[in-house]
Order: C-alpha cells, then structure tokens, then sequence
C-alpha cells in the first residue's frame, strides 16, 4: 500500500497517509490509539458506526452534542476542560453526513476546538472526489485542513475501491502503525487494491479528475434547482417519515427505472425514513429531471 500512501498524501496534501482495510478499520484502530481513559471524545449525534464504535472502544469519556448544533459543542467542551485541564479533548465529527448529505460547520468547529485547546477528527468519506479542488474534501476546501489533527476517509466511496486512510502529520501516523491494532493485527489491502487505489487518486489529482468532479456538481445542481433544495453534496435525503410510505416510495422509484433505497430505523431515528439519493457524474441531466418528477409527484411527506 505505499504507493498509493504516499499519492494519498500528496493528493490530500498532508504531511502523511497510512492505509487500512476499511474506513471502519481505520476509525476502530486509530480513535482508541490517540485518546485514553481520563481523556474526553464529543461527538456529532449523526456520526457514522465506525466512529461511535472507535470513540467507546477507546474507554474515554464520550458526550454526544445534537446533530451540528454549536452551542451544546461549547458547552461539552466547557464541561470537559473544567473536568481536567490537562486531558485530550477529541472532537469527532463527518464533513458530510451519511444519510442527511448536509455539511459539517467546519471553520466554527475549528474556532471552539482552538478555544479549549481540543483535537479535531474529520471523517471525509461522502466528501472526497465531491468536495474541494480535485475532490480533496472539505477541510481542503475551506483551507483548514492544517487545523484538522486526523483526516479520515475511505476509498470505498468516490474512489470506487476499498480500504481506509488516515491522512495527517508524520508523528501520528508513525503513532498509529505502533499503536493503532486494527492496523497492527490485519491483514493490509493486497497489491491489487493498492493499485487501484493509486489509479483513483491519481485520476482525481488531474485535469479530467477535475472536470469529471464539475460534471458531479452540475448535476447536484440540476437535482436541487428541481426539488428546491440547497446542494450541498452528492448525497439528497427525501425525508418522508413513515417507514412503510418510505418503502413504496422506494419501490415506486424503481418501477420507473430509478434506485433510490428507502433509509430506515435504525440507520437513521424512528420517524425519519427516508428515500436516499446518490447522484454521480455520470447522470443525466434528462434522468435527473425525471427522477425529480416522479419524486415530485409522490405523496405529500409528513
Ligand atoms: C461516514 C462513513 N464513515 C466511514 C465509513 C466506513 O467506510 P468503509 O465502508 O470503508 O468501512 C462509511 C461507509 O460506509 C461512512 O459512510
């Protein structure tokens, strides 16, 4: 996988990447290797699995703010500064979130973790290949990407691979190949992987790469502009509430020719069902407005 570590930095612009099996591995190994047991996780309400289950795995203290809501952030991070000057103060959040496609409020997150001295952990996965120049993701794009301590992401997404990456400064990874035991105790992606992993960075790094990622958001764009709604990422949440009308939604998409799965409990919370959008470049914009017809044309939502 060095090959493709090393293009992955480059790409990200970070001093250095370190590979894992999976995104998942790459939460489970690399949150309990950078935090301890007097130490404080605050994580975002929405965010993915793998990082609920690497913050619990860790022992710290966790404390859960509602979903990108800033001043329950600054009271947590109040509450654990009083608690121990001295201990690590992890804040854990997605740059886009997974079932809702809205975007964490990075430059404000960046703000309150330099007040109290706090770490900051940013899982890219929805954000690399969408967001950013050459799909570097959300803290590239709004030019703090030093001030993010752990840039997390996977190539199972945009990249159209597998595996997981840690991109940050050298001493953290270095930290982690000694530290972090999903990384230690698996088996790391074989050559075929890392090749291909390499092949879809260096396709994203270029020109074409480029262009392909403008062609993804003209079509965010024409999606939003037909359903009236703010772009914000490759992925449109069509909340409709119940599960069952969610469902036949769902299969009522697919009967025109559209796959859209229907999000559930308990993916997503108890009366928020959803159809789930992923649009990618190469969509049409004649397939996008039909898909925004026939979703117009379902019932009315809760
Ligand atoms: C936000 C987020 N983080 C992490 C992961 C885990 O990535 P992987 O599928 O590579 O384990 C996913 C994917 O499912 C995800 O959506």
């Amino acid at each position: 996988m060095f090959a493709s570590k090393t293009a992955l930095a480059k790409w990200k612009e970070t001093e250095a990447a370190l590979c894992f099996s999976s995104g998942y591995a790459a939460a489970l190994g690399t949150i309990p290797a950078l935090v301890e047991k007097n130490d404080v996780i605050i994580l975002d309400k929405l965010c993915h699995a793998s990082l609920i289950d690497g913050a619990k795995l860790s022992g710290a203290t966790l404390r859960v703010f509602p979903h990108n809501h800033l001043g329950k952030l600054k009271s947590h991070l109040e509450w654990a500064r009083q608690k121990n000057s001295a201990a690590c103060i992890l804040i854990v959040t997605e740059s886009v979130f997974s079932m809702d496609g809205d975007r964490a409020p990075l430059p404000e997150i960046v703000k309150l973790k330099k007040d109290f001295g706090a770490q900051l952990f940013l899982d890219e996965a929805h954000a690399v290949g969408v967001i950013g120049r050459n799909g570097r993701g959300l803290a590239f794009e709004e030019n703090l990407s030093q001030e993010v301590h752990v840039q997390m992401g996977t190539l199972s997404k945009a990249l159209g691979v597998s595996g997981g990456y840690i991109c940050g400064l050298r001493n953290m990874t270095e930290w982690l190949i000694n530290r972090a035991r999903s990384f230690i105790f698996s088996t790391a992606p074989p050559p075929a992987l890392a090749a291909a992993a390499k092949a879809a960075v260096d396709f994203l790094s270029s020109d074409e790469g480029e262009k392909r990622r403008q062609r993804l958001w003209r079509n965010i764009d024409i999606l939003a502009e037909e359903l009236s709604i703010e772009p914000a990422s490759a992925i449109v949440p069509w909340i409709i509430g119940d599960e069952k009308a969610t469902l036949v939604a769902a299969q009522n998409l697919q009967d025109n020719g559209f796959l859209v799965p229907a999000i559930r409990y308990p993916t997503v919370a108890k009366g928020t069902a959803r159809l789930r959008i992923t649009l990618s470049a190469a969509h049409e914009a004649t397939q996008l407005r039909s898909l925004a017809g026939v979703i117009k044309r379902l019932p009315k939502r809760d």
